[in-house]
């Protein structure tokens, strides 16, 4: 391959990280153009070309390189199965937005927090998100930070909790490491398993819709944990399910990505007292495009501002980091 740094860009997949870094102009990488299947309905187009994946042919020439900027695995996979119907190679043609960010992405987070991530891990997790039967709505960037904060908090006694879990195909992924490094520490695995609750007012309700019973495998989840023995599965919605946990339990680590405020704000006043130090709580959604998921932002910043807490985020991921003093 071409050294990235002198080939014509093109993003595929207008997705929200992609124009958020536009917006906040914090972005270095300069794509020519980007083709998404709904060009007119996104407002990334304010800042960059928006062009159809029919169109994408015409404008390509021998040495570009498309960057897959999907986040969702889904996204991911459909995508890629496109470019190599049109005859497009990986890591030749077009690869990974994850591949593609993960050197810079690395280098911030061991400058601001001092974690290693692992380029093997980066692998195993682009791999198994592709080749998994349960979708992850964590972007593959976005799970590699989680695991991160996994290696990160390993050496502390306490479980970890996953709160939002949809299908489970991050948790799955985590569960997988986290074996590989011999890392027994429980994982708790929260959702309803039916989707939203009812909105709060800081909610956008465009997102009202995007959950429905048939899309969750509750039981092929259940199934596939039962070879991780330190799991268990939650189900109901927060805060109810959080009073049925023992609230003797002290955990070390917390995944929230349930999307809404109300939900964030009955996770932060549940789990922070039981954080252990040096325990970390990550919000998925914390930076999003179009305030699509404003409420996550409202209640991690009202409780930072209340509680003197220091935060970091990672545009890449759309996550924010609280870490218990
Ligand atoms: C974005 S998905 C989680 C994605 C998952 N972490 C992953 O990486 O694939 C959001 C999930 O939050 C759940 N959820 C939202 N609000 C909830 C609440 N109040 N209680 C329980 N689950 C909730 C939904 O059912 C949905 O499965």
């Amino acid at each position: 391959m071409n050294s990235l740094s002198t080939r014509k860009l093109i993003a595929y997949g207008a997705s929200s990280v992609l124009l958020e870094a536009y917006k906040s102009s914090t972005f270095s990488t300069q794509f020519s153009f980007c083709v998404d299947r709904d060009p007119t309905n996104t407002t990334l187009s304010e800042y960059l070309p928006v062009v159809s994946p029919e169109d994408l042919t015409s404008k390509f020439s021998s040495g570009d390189l498309i960057v897959v900027t999907a986040l969702a695995t889904s996204s991911i996979l459909a995508i890629c199965e496109y470019l190599i119907s049109l005859g497009y190679r990986r890591n030749e043609d077009f690869i990974l937005w994850s591949e593609f960010a993960s050197e810079k992405f690395a280098e911030r987070v061991q400058a601001n927090l001092d974690w290693q991530l692992s380029t093997a891990d980066l692998h195993y997790i682009n791999a198994m998100s592709m080749a998994s039967r349960l979708d992850s709505q964590t972007s593959q960037l976005g799970i590699w930070l989680v695991r991160g904060a996994i290696e990160a908090t390993k050496s502390l006694n306490g479980s970890v909790a996953e709160v939002g879990v949809f299908q489970g195909g991050n948790a799955i992924i985590q569960l997988s490491l986290m074996n590989q490094s011999a890392d027994t520490r429980n994982y708790r695995l929260i959702d309803s398993f039916a989707g939203f609750p009812d909105f709060s007012h800081e909610d956008n309700t465009v997102l009202q819709d995007n959950y429905s019973p048939e899309m969750y495998h509750e039981s092929r989840l259940r199934s596939i944990l039962k070879g991780f023995p330190n799991t268990s599965v939650h189900k109901g919605f927060v805060p109810e399910i959080l009073q049925t946990l023992d609230e003797t339990e002290k955990y070390s680590l917390i995944f929230y990505d349930c999307d809404l405020y109300q939900p964030a704000v009955d996770v932060l006043e549940y789990f922070w007292d039981k954080l252990v130090s040096g325990g970390i709580l990550i919000f998925h959604d914390y930076i999003s495009a179009n305030d699509l998921w404003r409420g996550v932002k409202v209640a991690v910043d009202e409780f930072v501002e209340q509680n003197d807490v220091q935060l970091e985020y990672f545009l890449e991921t759309t996550m924010c980091i609280l870490i218990k003093p």
